[in-house]
C-alpha cells in the first residue's frame, strides 16, 4: 500500500493555534480515550512539548506526537502519544510519524539521546527506528510498557567508526 502524503507542522505548545490544539485533542481523545482508556490524556507536560501534527492535503489531522522536554518526563527528551487516526492504520503512516519525530528530535537536540515509554507490543516498531529496550516491562494505565533508548546519533556513528554494533 503506498503511505499517505501529510504535511508536517512542529509546533511548542504555546505556538499552537486553537485548531491545531483542539484537533490535536479531539485525536488523542478517540485513540487513548476511547480505544485504550479511561485514562487522563491531559497530563500537563503538553506546556514543556513540542507537537508534531500530520494532516491530509484536505487538512484532517491523521497523524501526530508530542516530544516533551528532557528534565519534565526523563532526563532526556521524550517522544509520546504517538497516534495515527484509525482510517490510516496499516498504511505506513506511523512508519512515517515516527521518522519525521526521529528527524525533528535529532534536529532540537542534536547528539543527545532520547527515552520513551512503548507499549511493548510495539518494540520491534520503535526498534526498527534505533530504540533499544532497557529493565523490564511495567504497567502504565494498566497497558504493559516497556522504556526504550534511542542512543545519541554521534554516539552511534563513533561506535560504527570503531566497528561496533550500531548501537
Ligand atoms: C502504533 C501506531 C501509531 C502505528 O501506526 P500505523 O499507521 O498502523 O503504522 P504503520 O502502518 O506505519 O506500521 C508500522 C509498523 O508497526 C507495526 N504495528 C502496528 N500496530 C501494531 C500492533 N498493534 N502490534 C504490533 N505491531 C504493530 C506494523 O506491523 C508495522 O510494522 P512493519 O512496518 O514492520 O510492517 C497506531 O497503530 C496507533 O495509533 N495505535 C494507537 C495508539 C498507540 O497505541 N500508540 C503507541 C503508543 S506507544
Amino acid at each position: 500500500m503506498t503511505p499517505p502524503r501529510l504535511a508536517w507542522t512542529w509546533k511548542r505548545f504555546e505556538a499552537l493555534s486553537l485548531d491545531e490544539l483542539y484537533d490535536a485533542l479531539a485525536l488523542r481523545c478517540r485513540v487513548f480515550v476511547l480505544e485504550q482508556g479511561p485514562y487522563l490524556d491531559p497530563d500537563g507536560l503538553d506546556r514543556v512539548s513540542w507537537h508534531l501534527l500530520g494532516r491530509d492535503g484536505q487538512g484532517a489531522l491523521h497523524a501526530y506526537l508530542r516530544v516533551v522536554d528532557p528534565g519534565a518526563k526523563f532526563s532526556e527528551p521524550s517522544m509520546g502519544r504517538v497516534i495515527t487516526s484509525p482510517e490510516l492504520r496499516g498504511t505506513g503512516a506511523g512508519r512515517l510519524l515516527v521518522a519525521e519525530g526521529v528527524r525533528r528530535i535529532d534536529e532540537a537536540w542534536p547528539g543527545k539521546a532520547n527515552r520513551i515509554s512503548a507499549q511493548a507490543h510495539l518494540a520491534d516498531f520503535y526498534g526498527s527506528f534505533g530504540y533499544a529496550a532497557q529493565g523490564d516491562t511495567y504497567l502504565e494505565d494498566g497497558i504493559p510498557h516497556v522504556e526504550m533508548l534511542r542512543a545519541a546519533m554521534g554516539a552511534c556513528l563513533t561506535k560504527r567508526s570503531q566497528g561496533g554494533g550500531p548501537g
